[in-house]
């Protein structure tokens, strides 16, 4: 048998912010949902090195995860990044999701990031089966999926790409091929400037860019299949799943401008499912990260204003100074005070606006759907502060030693400067801040970076 194509050439190791359960049920609470926070089970499906779990586990370590996923090379990395991080709560299982043994034990969060869609149609019908079983009542499950209408344009990429490969070679080799094939293609097309050649080149301009396994597993995999997002609910509500929202926040119909809404009401009326549809249509949609919750649960609807109130607000990476508008613009002013440590929503509105009214919870969502701050149920574990003998994330500390893009405590991806990545490779917890003192501003910006631990 041929070797397994994520033995020979393993996926990134990659935090996915849209999967973390703290971010997930603050989505889950502003559509009605009451999904569980704090010592939760969260089971990964497909989780490659279980890079992600093994993040979450930094930054929220009561709780308890478990990976599955059928290459032993990416399950043994895991390990033996666990082993040196010493994440305690983490379990990594290298076998198919179909041969996992789970004892019937429920969880609170399962998450199946670019998984469905790059499985035989009968793992996909074992994933879901999996999810129904294993989800505990009130818990969500997560799935990501190449979506048409948008993935229309980059399956045209996907065919042009597997005719052109070579059959042969590692996959290296057959990459660095592929593309001079398709560069050699776009060069030589018989009507250059045609509607098919501007459009191919367009596409192929911005693919060539990724990296290699992105490439491989992408666009060279014998499992590739996008689908309508009406298909998608479809599969799900035959395994008695239901569709609650979108993990990214803003990209749910219901967090678009008004001028949008009236036009998803106008064709989708009252039928969430389909303004959704349309919504795809609209944006040329290629992808989604959408939650599921059990389809006996009540279906989504209006946010839960004390529910809002129980979150925390943090500070996005785009988030702006002030925007022009006072009341967003005050809330703002409280995040900068603030620094990187979430706040909490009540605190803030209370401080802000006096006597908290509906329209606090309102402002947050709508505030978080503009992309102008985030909202979070858990409460990360770090050190927003240089401490008197400041230790660097382990997992960070790790990565720092091959690269300056690392993950933090808030699970994202932030970028460190070669003085901070050396700063950091030393901040074990056996060294005293005052040893530093010349580097106190680089400190602080770890600290500031949520990159430290508390
Ligand atoms: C596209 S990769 C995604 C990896 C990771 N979730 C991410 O997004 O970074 C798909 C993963 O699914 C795993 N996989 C494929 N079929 C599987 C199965 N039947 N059971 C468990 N894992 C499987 C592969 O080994 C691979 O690691």
């Amino acid at each position: 048998m041929s070797q397994y194509i994520y033995d020979l050439s393993p996926y990134a190791d990659i935090a996915y912010y849209q999967t973390h359960p703290g971010h997930m049920a603050a989505v889950s609470l502003a559509r009605g949902h009451k999904a569980p926070v704090g010592n939760v089970r969260v089971l990964e499906l497909g989780c490659g090195s279980g890079f992600n779990l093994l993040a979450m586990s930094m930054s929220n370590p009561d709780n308890e995860y478990v990976g599955i996923d059928l290459s032993r090379v990416q399950i043994e990395n895991g390990k033996a990044i666990a082993a040196e991080i010493g994440a305690q709560n983490v379990t990594l299982h290298a076998c198919s999701i179909e041969d996992f043994a789970d004892g019937g034990e429920q969880f609170h969060y399962i998450i199946a990031h670019g998984f469905y869609c790059w499985v035989p149609p009968t793992v996909r019908d074992s994933m879901f089966a999996m999810m129904k079983r294993l989800l505990a009542p009130d818990g969500v499950a997560y799935v990501s999926y190449n979506t048409n209408p948008g993935w229309r344009l980059r399956s045209l990429m996907r065919d042009g790409l597997r005719f052109l490969t070579p059959a042969d070679g590692s996959p290296a080799e057959r990459v660095a091929q592929v593309r001079t094939n398709m560069g050699q293609l776009a060069d030589s097309f018989l009507d250059a400037e045609g509607m098919y050649a501007q459009a191919f080149r367009d596409e192929w301009t911005k693919l060539n860019q990724e990296q290699d396994y992105y490439f491989l597993h992408e666009y060279l995999a014998d499992f590739c299949d996008p689908l309508y997002f009406e298909e998608f609910v479809k599969h799900a509500a035959g395994h008695g799943l239901r569709f609650l929202a979108e993990s990214r926040y803003w990209t749910n119909a219901h967090a678009q401008p008004q001028a949008v809404r009236a036009d998803l009401e106008r064709v989708g009326g009252d039928d969430l499912l389909r303004r959704e549809q349309y919504l795809d249509w609209m944006a040329g949609r290629y992808f989604r990260q959408t939650l599921l919750i059990h389809a006996e649960r009540n279906p989504p609807g209006e946010l839960d204003p004390e529910g809002i109130l129980k979150l925390r607000i943090l500070s996005d990476p785009d988030t702006p100074e002030e925007i022009g508008d006072p009341m967003r613009d005050a809330v703002l002013a409280k995040l900068a005070e603030g620094g990187v440590e979430p706040l909490p929503a009540s605190a803030i509105g209370a401080e802000i606006f006096g006597p908290v009214t509906f329209l606090v919870p309102t402002l947050l969502v709508q505030g978080w759907a503009e992309g102008h701050w985030a909202l979070r149920a858990d409460t990360p574990v770090f050190a927003s502060k240089v401490s008197e003998r400041p230790e660097a994330c382990p997992l960070a500390r790790l990565q720092a030693t091959s690269t300056t893009l690392l993950t933090n405590r808030l699970h994202r991806r932030v970028d460190v400067t070669a003085e901070e990545q050396q700063v950091l490779l030393q901040l074990d917890g056996t060294r005293a801040a005052s040893e530093f003192s010349s580097q106190s501003a680089v400190l602080d910006a770890l600290a500031a970076k949520a990159l430290l631990a508390r």
